[in-house]
């Protein structure tokens, strides 16, 4: 079956005709040279590019708030988010929401509960209640299609946010990170830090993949895998539990179901108990944050110490927790991706929806039955040092939140 690729950037004639202000270029995947009328890419880390600001004209700055949210007649988006518990979709939904209605329009935001059925029917009220865009998180994009299918139907707009439902011809816009880079940010971290190309490197080694029904989660693992496979197979790392194959066909076997971090917590402890009783564990490969939580605190739990013993560990999202955990010492790095600035391209790409005008991609997926347009968006690594410049100084997090 041919994979998802993320092609060439496709810029949308919208782009191309310069509906776009300075800041979004560098925020895009790929080159902008093609784009003449935006501004010039500074030096600016990722997360520090205001969010963007779309007109019709060039060069123009954000239209004036139209109706006000709570005049009856504004159109209606509904949002759906996986689930409030876990920090970066609340994060996601919240401010999608809170831009939605500074444009004018009336929000629902639901979170699911990690439950598909649930979503299922939290879109199905969204559609009867006179939703005009939905805002999607599939938790399984399987059991959705029923209902993304309805929506077409309506002529209601879907847009898939940082989730790509495949198979269907029901999405028609795609909002996501360039999620090819998670992966390979988290192997080249652990290559460059462990030294993996010296001589007689050698280090034990475990992996874990994100959940076997997330579409994302395959391509996380596969992405670290180009990186992390070869030294699997040269043995510079030394999996002793056995089940972390260089071949992504064997993915599930390391997948944490549901991103669960009790589900990753059991496991640790099992192949720590089951495999480090001589020898100590020196570096984890974990997709996501949620998953390190669980790792690290298995790794507590087995009496390993920051500083001491503790092994490099990897994440994503830049969960609060999680950069607490980078400054204590017991999370190595984890890849960011200012959810701040997704939502708000979010939010800028439902107004452009919602008035008809065009809309602004940057590339496309293929999703197996179509090519979505897509708005794509870099992620950046956060080891400790960078943690002021990255996510204090960009306002992402307070000084005071993470104890600084
Ligand atoms: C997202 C991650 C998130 C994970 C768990 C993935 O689809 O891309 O950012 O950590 O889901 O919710």
């Amino acid at each position: 079956m041919k994979m998802p690729q993320l092609l060439a950037p496709s810029f949308s004639a919208a782009l191309v005709n310069g509906g776009i202000v300075a800041g979004l270029s560098l925020m895009l995947l790929g080159s902008c040279s093609q784009v003449p009328e935006v501004a010039e890419p500074s030096e600016e880390p990722v997360s520090a590019v205001a969010a963007p600001t779309v007109t019709k004209e060039a060069g123009t700055t954000t239209p004036a708030p139209e109706p006000n949210a709570t005049e009856s007649g504004a159109p209606l988006v509904g949002i759906s988010m996986p689930a409030i518990g876990l920090e970066r979709w609340k994060r996601d939904g919240e401010k999608m929401k809170a831009e939605l209605e500074a444009m004018g329009y009336q929000v629902d935001l639901l979170f699911a509960d990690n439950k598909p059925e649930v979503q299922y029917s939290q879109v199905e009220d969204q559609i009867n209640a006179g939703a005009e865009v939905l805002v999607i998180t599939a938790i399984d994009p399987e059991v959705l299609l029923g209902v993304l299918q309805q929506a077409t139907d309506l002529g209601i707009a879907v847009v898939a946010y940082d989730r790509l439902p495949m198979s269907t011809e029901n999405i028609d816009y795609y909002l996501t990170w360039d999620f090819l880079a998670f992966g390979r940010l988290q192997g080249e971290y652990l290559r460059d830090t462990l030294g993996l190309d010296a001589p007689d490197a050698s280090f034990t080694f475990e992996s874990f993949a994100g959940s076997d029904d997330d579409g994302n989660a395959r391509f996380y693992t596969e992405s670290a895998l180009e990186i992390l496979g070869p030294y699997l197979d040269e043995g510079q790392l030394v999996c002793l539990s056995e089940k972390c194959s260089s071949e992504i066909r064997y993915w599930t076997d390391i997948a944490v179901h549901g991103w669960d971090s009790e589900v990753a917590q059991m496991e640790m402890m099992e192949r720590l108990a089951g495999f480090y009783q001589t020898e100590k564990i020196e570096a984890i490969l974990s997709p996501n944050d949620s998953v390190a939580l669980g790792i690290a605190a298995a790794l507590e739990d087995a009496g390993y110490q920051p500083g001491v013993d503790w092994p490099l560990l990897t994440g994503m999202d830049a969960d609060e927790e999680n950069v607490k955990l980078i400054l204590a010492g017991k999370q190595s790095m984890t890849t960011f991706k200012d959810t701040a600035i997704l939502a708000s391209y979010a939010a800028v790409m439902v107004d452009q929806i919602l008035k008809g005008e065009e809309v602004v991609t940057n590339t496309s997926f293929y999703n197996y039955f179509q090519d979505v347009p897509t708005l794509a968006v870099e992620p950046a690594v956060v080891t400790k040092d960078k943690i002021q410049e990255i996510l204090v100084d960009t306002g992402f997090y307070t000084a005071e939140q993470l104890g600084l």
